[in-house]
């Protein structure tokens, strides 16, 4: 069974995936810390965001691997700090370059096998237009401002909240109006309004629609 949950920042695409992916017993990919990965070496070799070629030929020759919340490049691990919103330039102009896009979505195909939760933009729509199930969660920019808040000061960091509500917007921005794989909703995909839920009642939403359209299947 495969299982797309896509959604903008800070939708909770990531936190309700990994319960999806607990509650069915399947494993659970979260396809923005490969776009992240990438990133992320990409600084540490001091190569140029706007270099598509060398950008692209880093995603090729990268071999990324994930579990949970951590990510190995080529064995080295690269979970420490990657959610953190250093790169938060670079990241959309990376994610935005289609030769980077075409590599990691073939790798993504291979991790999705014959079931998993994948979460992302363009998972539904690109990586499996044929997934079983496809789920797109929206918020406010309030509520992503919020919960990103929230992250931030468990982490102990300090929050300056509008610079965050910018940097939150752009990206989203940049992401919706991108040529390749711009994030929207699949046409076949049940869009949830997260605003007044949390990831236990998102859980239950999801996995009611689950059960139903498998019903639906079997009759
Ligand atoms: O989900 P996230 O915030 O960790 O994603 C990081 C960046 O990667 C985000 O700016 C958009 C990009 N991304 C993407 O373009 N396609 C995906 N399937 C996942 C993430």
């Amino acid at each position: 069974m495969i299982v797309a949950i896509d959604g903008g920042v800070a939708s909770g695409k990531s936190a309700v995936g990994r319960r999806v992916a607990e509650a069915l017993g399947l494993p659970f990919v979260d396809s923005g810390l490969m776009y992240r990965a990438i990133t992320r070496i990409a600084a540490e070799r001091g190569i140029d965001p706007r270099d598509s070629e060398a950008i692209t030929r880093l995603a090729r020759t990268t071999d990324l691997k994930l579990d949970g919340e951590r990510v190995w490049a080529d064995g080295v691990e690269l979970t420490h700090g990657i959610y953190d919103a250093d790169h938060a330039e670079a990241l959309p102009l990376i994610a935005a370059n289609p030769g980077v896009r075409e590599a990691l979505v073939a790798q993504q195909r291979r991790m999705g096998g014959t079931g998993v939760v994948m979460a992302g933009r363009d998972i539904g729509t690109v990586v499996f237009p044929d997934a079983d199930h496809k789920f797109f969660l929206v918020a406010s920019l309030d509520e992503k401002v919020r919960r990103r808040a929230a992250q931030y000061e468990r982490r102990g960091e300090r929050v300056d909240e509008e610079a965050m509500r910018k940097e939150v917007a752009e990206r989203d921005r940049v992401d919706t109006q991108r040529a390749v794989a711009p994030l929207r909703p699949a046409q076949d995909a049940i869009v949830i309004d997260t605003d007044h839920l949390d990831v236990e009642q998102v859980l239950d939403v999801i996995l009611k629609h689950i059960a139903e359209r498998s019903q639906a299947k079997t009759k």
